[in-house]
C-alpha cells in the first residue's frame, strides 16, 4: 500500500476556499501535487478522505459495488448538519442499490436522446419568450434571473405544474441546498413542498393528461412498478436535479465567454462548436464551485488506481468534480479554455457510474439553444460590471453568482 504524506497531523477543515471568481479552491492543486488522497475534516466535525485525481474519482464513482450512497448507518460521516438534499434518503441521489437501479429505469426511459430531441421546440418557445422579455425590460439585465426562469418554465411544462409556482419551487430548492437556514425553516420547507408534489400527483392522476408527469404516473399504475411515495420522491429529484444545475451552468458559462472576449467570437464565427465548446465550459467552470460533489462510503479497503493511496473500508470519500477537471494528467493546461480539447477523458461534469446524470440530454439540450440564442440575438452582450465585483452566494451546497448584470 502507497504511503500517504499528510500535509498537516489534523486532517484540515474542508471545504477549502475557493480561489477568486469561485474558482477551484488553490488548495486542490497543492494538495494533488503532495498528498492527492489525504483526510480532511468536514463541517460537521467528520472525517472523510479527499481525492483529487481524475482517475481516482472516475474510479469512485463508477465502482458501485465497492462505493456506496448508503450513509443511512446514522454514525456514517455527514458532510453538512441540516442540509435536506444529503438527508433525505428518498430521493434518488442518495439512493443506492436495487431500490435505486428500479426508479432510474423508469426515469430513464423518459429522458432518452429521443425525448430530449422532442422538447426542443418546448425549450426554444421558452428561450425565446424569456429573451423577449429580457430585451423588452432593457439594458443592463440581470441574465442571472433568465438563468433561473428557462429550467423553472420547463420544470412546470413537464411536470404540469402551473407557471405561476415556479418561484416558490425555486424557493424550496434553494431551502434543499441550503445548509445556512434555521431548523424550523428548513423542516416547515420539507413538508410543504411534500405536500405540494402529493397534491400534483393526486391531482394529475384524476386528470392525466400528455407530460413527463404522466408517464411516471402510468408507469407505476401500470404494473405498479413505482409506489406512491417513490413517485413524490421521484418528483422532487426532478425539481431538485433540474434548476440550480442549469441556471448556474447558463450563467457560469456566460460568465466566461464574456470575460474572455475572444471565445464568445469563436463561437460567432462558427457555431458548429457549440456541442464542444458547453462542454468544455462545463470542465472549465462547473456548476457549484469547489465543493461539488458527493460523498461515496466504501464498503472494502479500495486501492486506488492512480496509487494515491487506499480509501479503507467504511471511510467516506468526498470526490469533487470540479478537483478532477483541473487534473493536468487528465486535461494539460486546465486553466485554459480550449475548444479542441479530445473528447476523452470525460469530464465527468454529468458524473460517471449508476447516479450519471438522468437529465444529461434534456440538459445539453437547454444550453446548447440557451448559448445560441444569446449569440444570435445579443452578438455585442457584454459584462455590465467588472468581472471581480460580482456578487457570488453563500451558505448553499454549491456557489452560484447571486447576479450577472449584462448589457449590449
Ligand atoms: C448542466 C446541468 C446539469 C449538471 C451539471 C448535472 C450534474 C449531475 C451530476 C454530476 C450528477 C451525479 C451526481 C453524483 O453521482 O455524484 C447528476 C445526477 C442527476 N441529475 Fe443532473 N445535472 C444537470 C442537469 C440535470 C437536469 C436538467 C435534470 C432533470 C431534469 C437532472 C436530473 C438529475 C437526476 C435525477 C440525477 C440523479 C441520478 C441518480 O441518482 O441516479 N440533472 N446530475
Amino acid at each position: 500500500m502507497t504511503e500517504i504524506p499528510q500535509t498537516d497531523d489534523a486532517p484540515s477543515p474542508f471545504p477549502f476556499p475557493d480561489g477568486p471568481m469561485s474558482s477551484p479552491p488553490p488548495e486542490f492543486e497543492r494538495r494533488r501535487a503532495v498528498c492527492p488522497l489525504s483526510e480532511v475534516t468536514l463541517p460537521t466535525g467528520d472525517r472523510a478522505m479527499l481525492a483529487l485525481k481524475h482517475a481516482d474519482i472516475q474510479q469512485i464513482m463508477s465502482d458501485d459495488r465497492r462505493f456506496t450512497r448508503d450513509f443511512s448507518d446514522p454514525e456514517a460521516p455527514r458532510l453538512f448538519h441540516n442540509l435536506l438534499m444529503l438527508e433525505d434518503p428518498t430521493i434518488m441521489l442518495n439512493m443506492h442499490g436495487e431500490d435505486h437501479l428500479r426508479l432510474r429505469r423508469i426515469l430513464a426511459s423518459a429522458f432518452t436522446p429521443r425525448r430530449a430531441a422532442a422538447w426542443r421546440p418546448q425549450v426554444q418557445e421558452s428561450i425565446d419568450l424569456l429573451l423577449d422579455e429580457m430585451e423588452k425590460a432593457g439594458r443592463p439585465a440581470n441574465l442571472m434571473s433568465f438563468a433561473y426562469k428557462l429550467p423553472t418554465k420547463l420544470t412546470c411544462k413537464m411536470l404540469a405544474i402551473p407557471e405561476e409556482d415556479g418561484e416558490q419551487l425555486l424557493k424550496w430548492v434553494s431551502a434543499w441546498l441550503s445548509f445556512a437556514m434555521p431548523r424550523e425553516e428548513l423542516d416547515k420547507a420539507a413538508a410543504d413542498f411534500n405536500d405540494y408534489v402529493v397534491a400534483l400527483a393526486r391531482r394529475r392522476r384524476d386528470e392525466p393528461g400528455d407530460a413527463l408527469i404522466d408517464h411516471l404516473i402510468s408507469a407505476r399504475d401500470r404494473d405498479d412498478r413505482l409506489s406512491e411515495d417513490e413517485l413524490v420522491s421521484t418528483i422532487r429529484t426532478l425539481i431538485i436535479g433540474g434548476n440550480e444545475t442549469i441556471a448556474n451552468s447558463i450563467s457560469r458559462m456566460t460568465f466566461t465567454l464574456l470575460r474572455q472576449r475572444n471565445l464568445w467570437e469563436t463561437l460567432q464565427a462558427d457555431r458548429s462548436l457549440i456541442p464542444t465548446a458547453i462542454e468544455e465550459l462545463l470542465r472549465h467552470n462547473p456548476p457549484g464551485g469547489g465543493a461539488t460533489g458527493l460523498m461515496r462510503l466504501a464498503t472494502e479497503d479500495v486501492e486506488l488506481v492512480s496509487g494515491a493511496g487506499t480509501v479503507k473500508a467504511g471511510q467516506a470519500v468526498f470526490t469533487p468534480l470540479v478537483a478532477a477537471a483541473y487534473d493536468p494528467e487528465a486535461f494539460p493546461d486546465p486553466e485554459t479554455v480550449r475548444f479542441d480539447r479530445p473528447r476523452q477523458p470525460s469530464t465527468m461534469q454529468f458524473g460517471a457510474g449508476r447516479h450519471y446524470c438522468v437529465g444529461v440530454h434534456l440538459a445539453r439540450t437547454e444550453l446548447e439553444l440557451m448559448l445560441t440564442a444569446l449569440l444570435d440575438r445579443f452578438p455585442n452582450l457584454r459584462l455590465a460590471e467588472a468581472p471581480e465585483d460580482l456578487p457570488w452566494s453563500e451558505g448553499g451546497y454549491g456557489v452560484t453568482m447571486s447576479e450577472l448584470p449584462v448589457t449590449w
